[in-house]
């Protein structure tokens, strides 16, 4: 039986039932909705419109449609349901008989499909934490495997100052760290019931949502029922939050890209997560973290899919919303191949240490360490840096490092120079001058590293 057959005379556009159906794809929700399903049955019969018998009957029928779902491969082929609760209502009522209509009482599709997706939402926000995690411990794997290591530090892609490459592989680590939380905080936000809200003005029948939320494992009921209908907010609020965990993963791509050319060769890329091409046989091609960096833009597009779907939208309910699951479901599953493929990058790469130590050797990093030498002597910080600068446009003229500069010379450009500077010019030094908190300096650095470890390991 249609779900809404006795006002109409006439049928359906076959190209407008289509165009209308949304089974294709919310077929995916089957599990919540089931899920759903029993809760509301359980609650009928607590309102006096089922029967124990009656519950139970659906419940069964209910779970027998839930492990075929699971296990019947090619169940829901060739089926023309216009969507997953029109599915679910036919199979049920094909499997127990009329009373199978009875489970629809005081329930909406409205109701029920803002459920669904909340319960189908917070399952998958379960499991992008545990993927977020994967990809923080082969960081801090990363790290640990390379703790002595030293990269330059660059700002505009110019190189800046020297820093430890565990200090640089923690600020990702942060960002992660950033997007975890933001998915939890979303989290309570996505878990709260609406069903019960009926297609707007609440149910007809003394649900007690309540237990229904209880039941089904939500942290409250939506107050009211015609924003209860009507709120996309999590979605675009996941979508937000998945957007923004795209940017990073992007920049580490990014960064990993560039480190990976034969210009750097900083690191190099294993073979598992990398490509050759079709012409040119040396070819080895970073596709794997290009096609993070690619993706992140198809999230950044649902995200304004879904604000530019709802921001016209009068209240309550309206179909425009059925477009939120495509977003969802898409944004969802690039992110997770994203993570996933990160993570094996991470888990593979290969540093060359020599290279990294060499470039942060060479082009002048060390300069604002001799401007903060010149400081320690009593210089202005602005005339030291003045100073310095043109103690390094002599020494670009002369084609050497600060180091080989000799302290005559150093001596034409300030009394305060000594002996001593030539430690301040130190790898070594400078980072160990980086010593508050959140700097490069190797105790810092070795710190922020533990607590790192500690966190992924105990939570
Ligand atoms: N497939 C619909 C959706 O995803 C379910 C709700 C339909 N409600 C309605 N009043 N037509 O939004």
């Amino acid at each position: 039986m249609k779900l809404w057959g006795g006002r109409f005379k006439g049928e359906a556009d076959a190209e407008f039932a289509r165009f209308n159906a949304s089974f294709a794809f919310d077929r995916r929700l089957i599990e919540a909705d089931i899920e759903a399903s029993i809760a509301h049955a359980e609650a009928l019969v607590d309102a006096g419109v089922l029967t124990k018998a009656e519950a139970g009957k659906i419940s069964d029928g209910l779970r027998e449609i839930q492990t075929r779902a699971r296990d019947e491969a090619g169940y829901f082929d060739g089926r023309d349901a216009e969507d997953v609760h029109s599915f679910v209502e036919a199979e049920l009522v094909a499997a127990i008989g009329d009373a199978g209509y009875k489970l629809h009482t005081g329930r909406s599709r409205n109701d029920q499909v803002a459920t669904d997706l909340r319960l189908f939402l917070r399952g998958e926000i379960d499991s992008m934490c545990d993927l977020i995690c994967a990809a923080q411990r082969a960081l801090v794997e990363l790290a640990e495997n390379n703790h002595d290591t030293i990269i330059p530090g660059y700002t505009h892609l110019q190189r800046a100052q020297p820093i430890l490459f565990v200090h640089y592989l923690l600020a990702y680590y942060e960002m992660l760290k950033r997007d975890h939380a933001r998915l939890i905080e979303a989290r309570a936000r996505v878990n709260q019931l609406p069903l019960g809200a009926g297609a707007l003005a609440g149910s007809g029948f003394a649900i007690d949502r309540e237990a229904v939320a209880k039941r089904l494992g939500f942290e409250g009921v939506c107050e009211n029922s015609v924003d209860a209908v009507s709120d996309r907010d999590f979605v675009i609020e996941f979508i937000g939050a998945a957007s923004i965990a795209m940017v990073h993963l992007s920049r580490l791509a990014e960064d990993l890209i560039i480190y990976s050319t034969s210009e750097f060769g900083f690191i190099e890329l294993s073979d598992a997560v990398s490509t050759g091409s079709s012409l040119m046989p040396q070819k080895k091609n970073p596709d794997s973290l290009e096609l993070i960096r690619g993706k992140a833009g198809r999230v950044f597009g649902h995200h304004a899919a879904m604000l530019a779907t709802m921001k016209g939208l009068p209240l309550a309910y309206n179909k425009d919303m059925q477009e939120d699951k495509e977003a969802l479901f898409d944004t969802i599953d690039t992110l997770r191949g994203s993570l996933k493929v990160m993570t094996t990058v991470l888990e593979n790469v290969r540093v060359n240490d020599k290279k990294t130590r060499q470039a942060a050797s060479i082009g002048y990093l060390n300069a604002t360490d001799l401007a903060d030498y010149l400081v320690r002597k009593g210089l202005e910080f602005r005339n030291a840096h003045e100073l310095v600068g043109r103690v390094v446009m002599y020494a670009i003229q002369q084609g050497k490092p600060l180091e080989e500069i000799s302290l005559e010379d150093y001596a034409t450009f300030s009394e305060l120079f000594g002996d001593d500077l030539y430690a301040s010019l130190k790898l070594d030094s400078s980072l160990a001058s980086k010593s508050a908190i959140g700097g490069t300096s190797r105790e810092r650095v070795r710190d922020a590293l533990q607590k790192a470890r500690r966190e992924i390991d105990h939570g």
